[in-house]
């Protein structure tokens, strides 16, 4: 493969710069702090490092509420050290992903400012969308829109006037119509390109356009009035066109929800983005049928475009994989969170375990977001005063908010902040991680950071060739790639014989007599 293909197969591992490491002591991770623990990233045996937002923000919704695109937020530390890290990394042979927020930008990006500065009517307010209200003195939003994060999409101003916010209220939402809006992103890239970054992964990629109209939102009508609109295509396709413009190419990965597999691949078509996460995989259950099924839509949807497959289990968005793999319901889905839903650890570690053996033998790339390779649980018992989530607080209180899956790394020692940075965390760390440290784990050779490291060091080595079905008893998924590997996953409560091998490679858990215990998967080299 060449090695402008790297985004074909790559492990890439999600760093959320606030929680991965704190260089200066002041409680939130940096820039210094994840250079530092470069070589970590590089032991773990991952390709390329994707960072959520580091630019300037009021941190309205952890930095995607982005002020100043050109720049890194003084808590996270400097450009200049951002060029550092990025050349450091690629000097340990990780590429560099930055995360481009697209769909809107802060409230108080000076193009807002501007705005709101300008008045009714100006063309500063077209490159956002204002609109006068509904009712007898406007005091309705201009149409029926609901956040993504609860409550009106629209918020009024001081001159009568509302503008819309698919997110929280500091996130005005851009006029993709607009020429402006569009040789700004492409200028973007370039900027984040002409620094060394491999790719970008685009937030909201599914949302950009809307129907000029701002209709209500009707089911029946077929054509969403934002969501996956046929006009986001040709936007994508002249990034593509810029991405295609470098040597080597940079790579362009959607973050795009749209349910429909096939409406889903047309943005992978080959003058497109290059892939987009698969959020069906990372919503199914712990249910061998689902899980099959999920891996065959996917192949099938992205076969036709000749797009390589993603998988991803979680992320900074979602309930972290050991805990929700410990409920009795194990599907991930945001309408059902709650406080207080029980869950076994033991179980979801052990899960999560197969999990990743899963995830990493199948054909395509695959996202790790820092934690998942120590198995770190979802943070549930979080002080209510700390939480700062704009998704927790938009929804009156009822959602615990995504904060428990961004509790900051524990990297040594036996009490917060786990050699983290030095003094109390942005967000608590619980009092019973000691053991779940990368120190403790490395000094364990059952750990699930020595699972990972076997697992990626394997996948680098080689695992290729075209992906089948092996015959498999209920509950069990069972495959083979075309080079003799196979990986079986036990997801049955009986135990599973595994088909005949030369070598057992890797095991999520000991085996019993040569059989896989429930929750249990292995790697194999069958000839
Ligand atoms: C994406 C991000 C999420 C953010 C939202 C608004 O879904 O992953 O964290 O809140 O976009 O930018």
């Amino acid at each position: 493969m060449e090695p402008s293909d790297w985004w074909r197969t790559a492990a890439i591992y999600q760093v959320y710069p606030r929680s991965f490491a704190d260089g200066n002591g002041d409680g939130v991770g940096d820039l210094a702090g994840i250079r530092a623990r470069l070589p970590y990233l590089a032991e773990l045996g991952v390709d390329a490092v994707w960072f959520n937002p580091w630019y300037p923000s009021p941190m309205a919704d952890g930095g995607y509420d982005v002020a100043d695109y050109r720049d890194v937020d003084p808590v996270f530390g400097t450009l200049e050290e951002a060029e550092k890290l990025i050349a450091e990394a690629r000097d340990l042979g990780i590429r560099t992903v930055v995360d481009i927020v697209p769909n809107h930008v802060s409230d108080r990006h000076p193009w807002f400012r501007d705005a709101l500065a300008a008045g009714p009517g100006s063309p500063e307010r077209q490159l956002f969308h204002f609109r006068e209200g509904r009712g007898e003195d406007g005091e309705l939003p201009p149409n029926d829109w609901q956040s993504e994060f609860g409550g009106d999409a629209w918020t009024r101003i001081d001159d009568g006037h509302w503008y819309l916010h698919l997110f929280a209220a500091a996130q005005p939402d851009l006029n993709w119509d607009h020429p402006r809006v569009r040789s700004e992103h492409e200028s973007i890239l370039r900027f984040w390109f002409d620094r060394g970054a491999a790719g970008v992964r685009i937030d909201s990629a599914g949302l950009l356009a809307k129907d000029p109209v701002l209709p209500e939102v009707d089911p029946g009508a077929g054509v969403h009035p934002y969501v996956d609109r046929d006009d986001l295509h040709p936007i994508y396709r002249s990034w593509r066109a810029v991405a295609d413009s470098y040597q080597p190419a940079r790579v362009l990965i959607g973050e795009i929800w749209v349910p429909d597999t096939e409406r889903f691949a047309r943005y992978l078509r080959p003058d497109e983005l290059h892939t987009a996460f698969n959020f069906d995989f990372l919503a199914r259950p712990w249910d061998a049928e689902a899980l099959r099924e999920s891996v065959d839509t996917t192949l099938a949807a992205h076969a036709p475009v000749g797009a390589p497959a993603t998988w991803v289990l979680c992320n900074h968005d979602v309930t972290r994989t050991a805990t929700r793999y410990g409920r009795t319901d194990t599907r991930f889905d945001f309408a059902a969170k709650a406080f207080g839903i029980p869950t076994d650890r033991a179980l979801g570690l052990r899960r999560a375990r197969a999990a990743a053996l899963l995830s990493l033998a199948l054909p395509g790339s695959v996202y790790l977001y820092q934690g998942e390779e120590l198995g770190l649980p979802e943070v549930e018992d979080l002080p209510l005063d700390r939480l700062q989530d704009p998704m927790h607080a938009r929804s009156g209180g009822t959602d615990p908010g995504r904060d428990g899956c961004r509790v900051p790394l524990p990297w040594s020692g036996t009490e917060p902040p786990y050699g983290f940075g030095a003094g109390e965390s942005w967000l608590p760390q619980p009092a019973d991680w000691a053991g779940l440290t990368v120190e403790a784990q490395q000094r364990d050779p059952e750990s699930m950071l020595a699972l990972y490291r076997a697992a990626l060091r394997i996948r680098r080595a080689g695992i290729g060739g075209d992906f089948a079905w092996l015959p498999a008893a209920p509950g069990v998924l069972a495959f083979e790639r075309g080079d003799g590997f196979a990986c079986v996953v036990n997801l049955s409560a009986a135990g599973a014989q595994p088909p005949a091998h030369r070598e057992l490679l890797l095991a999520s858990a000991p085996l019993r007599d040569g059989w896989l215990p429930p929750d249990t998967a292995v790697w194999l080299r069958r000839w």
